[in-house]
């Protein structure tokens, strides 16, 4: 079978969904629900449809474009990812697995294979933790680790509910009906940007994932006690920033301390209330990313994290809650779906290096409920989350080729 991937049609597709954007380029911003992501929704919508997939969406905005195959009821075959972006991002992260799937769907009907089972393009909603909090929020939802009762709980930082939310983008169907079952689908390959330099220092043109790290995040809440920041002197004030800010500082002490070199921490959210210059800091609110390719280290720098919080803030006479949002085990990839992507590779003449993906993706929570691999293609510098991502077109090219033809032999299992 000779496929031809159309890499300018993908690259009007990149730079027509980086279009939507609620923040101006270089960056993107694309926020589930908001008035972007519904912009860009609606251009891949209509890209499915010219693609003569057939389309649903669930009630969180999950969004299955299906390629029917010779064996409509058989499970099918899905590739996707997610299109929301972190503020101030990139335009590679996520979208290159979205529109790579869709032009690996385009270029298969072009060459006119046939698929045995179906083929199915997944859009994920809200792979980022910016709106509620918790990353893979349709992915999560999809394998029953969110259920309905959580998903209602979830509230944005306005105080708005997920439901209202949902319902305002137009996704009214029932969370009860989200979930799928083991076996629904066959298979599931994601590509992704690498997100990491490994590729690219090794000069390989395609990562062939065998697991995925393990996240968590944790929210602190710190109450002081505020005060006019002239009339209040130094001795006896309950600051709530200066206690935050010794967390911070503990947050990186844990990830330095828990005995592996992979584990991470992150505070990437600082919020102090109630934020004027001439206010003592009343509140303090940070969110916290901890990770490792392990969950044992991962777990001691979340009790180290705890204790600090206890320690600091008690010597600082403030209060604080502790709240774990999510601690997700590791994921490995189906060796028999890793086979076929090293099969397409070898096939395309590629060379390929088996590693680790130290960011997480929904293909973490598809790997509960179907055999799921991923594909990376190298990001310049490694550089991912920045204005600044970058993966180039013959990259880009290549893994959706390596994609395509992954599709095809899962197709035809
Ligand atoms: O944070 C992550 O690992 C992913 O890019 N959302
Ligand atoms: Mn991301
Ligand atoms: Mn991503």
């Amino acid at each position: 079978m000779q496929l031809t991937i159309d890499t300018r049609a993908i690259l009007a597709d990149l730079d027509a969904i980086a279009a939507c954007s609620s923040s101006p380029p270089p960056g993107v911003t694309r926020v589930v629900y908001s008035e972007a992501d519904q912009r860009a929704r609606a251009y891949l919508r209509a890209r499915c449809v010219e693609a003569g997939l057939a389309l649903r969406e669930d009630g969180l905005g999950n969004l299955f474009a299906r390629w029917q195959g010779a064996e409509p009821g058989a499970p099918a075959v899905a590739s996707g990812s997610h299109i929301d972006a972190i503020p101030d991002a990139g335009r590679y992260d996520g979208t290159v697995g979205v529109v790579g799937a869709l032009e690996a769907i385009r270029a298969l009907r072009r060459a006119g294979f046939q698929p045995r089972r179906p083929i199915e393009l997944l859009l994920f909603t809200s792979e980022e933790p910016t709106r509620f909090g918790v990353g893979c929020l349709g992915s999560r939802a999809l394998a029953g680790v969110l259920g309905p009762a959580n998903l209602r709980a979830l509230r944005d930082r306005e105080g708005a509910s997920l439901d209202e939310l949902r319902a305002a983008a137009g996704f009214g169907a029932p969370l009860e009906q989200v979930r799928l079952s083991i076996g629904h689908y066959a298979a599931f390959v994601e590509l992704h940007i690498e997100q990491g330099p490994i590729l690219e220092n090794e000069g390989v043109p395609i990562g062939v994932v065998r697991a995925i790290a393990a996240p968590a995040a944790l929210r602190v809440r710190i109450r002081g006690v505020g005060g006019h920041a002239g009339a209040v002197l130094m001795l006896g004030r309950r600051d709530a920033l200066l206690a935050g800010a010794e967390v911070a500082l503990a947050v990186e002490r844990a990830a330095l301390g828990s005995g592996s070199a992979d584990t991470v921490a992150t505070t990437g959210v600082f919020q102090v209330e109630p934020g004027a210059v001439n206010a003592i800091p009343s509140g303090a609110t940070l969110e916290i990313d901890v990770r490792d390719v392990a969950p044992e280290p991962r777990d001691r720098a979340i009790a180290a994290i705890r204790d600090a919080v206890v320690e600091i803030c008690g010597r600082r006479h403030v209060q604080a809650d502790v709240e774990l949002i999510n601690a997700d085990p590791p994921a490995t990839c189906d060796t028999g779906v890793v086979g076929a992507i090293m099969a397409a590779c070898s096939h395309t003449g590629l060379h390929h290096q088996v590693m680790v993906s130290r960011a997480y993706h929904d293909s973490l929570f598809m790997a509960r409920i179907c055999p799921t691999g991923m594909i990376f293609i190298p990001c310049r510098g490694g550089v991912s989350h920045r204005p600044d991502e970058y993966a180039a077109p013959d990259a880009i090219e290549r893994g959706v080729q390596v994609l395509a033809e992954t599709l095809a032999r899962l197709s035809a299992w």
